[in-house]
């Protein structure tokens, strides 16, 4: 049947999304599937039932795409959708509640404080230490996001993220490398794909530096030690799972320059598909290409 690909949407991260949804629509399209992009932002979603769509690829990023909305509205009208569910969705895109259930689960996440005034931002880096991050509880691809050091830094930098959610979120910068890593399926089948260690430019991995430049270095495999390798898939499936996600996701991991400790940052439930994104490239090492990618999470959709 025909298959809608979600993309465009009318968050912060729109641009992202049409870079993924082009892409999955043609790799799509490429394997013979009747695939047609759908832009939630133009069009209404009860359209897909009147035009007979069976399922939906869910390549939205951000509020209103990934934070379980589209999900719902999607149970509603019986279509099946590739990524987790409404909840999961719904917890994943606020960082703070997944940290409060990572942390309630015993699963290491940085400490954290939610503030709300330029000055809580002040008193959360005395109580954190510095370099702090500060960032808005519910966005990606490091939007509205600034890494303090300095209290003279905290109100522009509480004042930019509050411009994208009045929830914002300070978080303890762990110093070290920098990781991300892919989980498919759904309960005792959840797996990993291999880490992906990313390598920025002044270890400033931002927005340019996501979609938009070719300077920063992406290793995959990781060069990490096997048996980090292994602990690093193991929390990511742990992070995956205690969140009640399905499908797909893509988990961003801190290990801790002096102990090796991992650290879990947050879950994406719909990752980046665009040329520069991270869960084709780690599938692409284990022999997947992005064709095969698409077709395996389109199999994927329910409700
Ligand atoms: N938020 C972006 C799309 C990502 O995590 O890949
Ligand atoms: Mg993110």
């Amino acid at each position: 049947g025909k298959v809608a690909v979600l993309m465009g949407g009318s968050s912060a991260e729109r641009e992202v999304s049409l870079m993924s949804g082009a892409g999955v629509l043609q790799a799509l399209r490429s394997r013979g599937v009747d695939a047609h992009a759908f832009d939630p932002a133009q069009q209404d979603l009860g359209e897909l039932r009147r035009q007979g769509f069976a399922r939906c690829f869910i390549a939205l990023h951000g509020r209103h795409g990934e934070d379980g909305t589209v999900q719902g509205a999607l149970e509603l009208l019986g279509i099946p959708y590739t990524g987790p569910g409404v909840m999961a969705s719904s917890i994943a895109m606020d960082k703070i509640m997944t940290k409060r259930i990572w942390r309630f689960e015993g699963l290491p996440t940085p400490d954290w404080r939610l503030v709300s005034s330029a000055d809580d931002t002040v008193a959360a880096l005395a109580a954190l230490g510095a370099p702090m991050i500060v960032k808005p509880a519910r966005e990606g691809s490091t939007i509205g996001l600034t890494k303090v050091t300095d209290a003279a830094q905290c109100a522009q930098a509480y004042e930019l993220a509050s411009r994208y959610d009045p929830e914002v979120l300070c978080e303890q910068f762990i110093e070290g490398d920098e990781t991300t890593c892919p989980i498919l399926g759904e309960g005792a089948s959840a797996h990993a794909l291999p880490v992906i260690r990313i390598v920025a430019p002044q270890g400033n991995y931002d927005y340019e530096h996501k979609y938009f430049t070719d300077d920063t270095q992406y290793h995959c495999p990781s060069g990490l030690p096997e048996a980090e390798e292994r602990a690093i898939q193991a929390l990511v499936v742990q992070a995956f799972r205690t969140l009640g996600c399905r499908g797909w996701a893509r988990a961003d991991i801190m290990i801790r320059a002096s102990d090796r400790q991992p650290f879990l940052l947050e879950i994406n439930t719909s990752p980046g598909m665009t040329g520069h994104s991270l869960v084709p490239m780690s599938a692409r090492a284990l022999g997947i290409s992005y064709e095969d990618l698409c077709l395996r999470l389109l199999a994927s959709a329910t409700l």
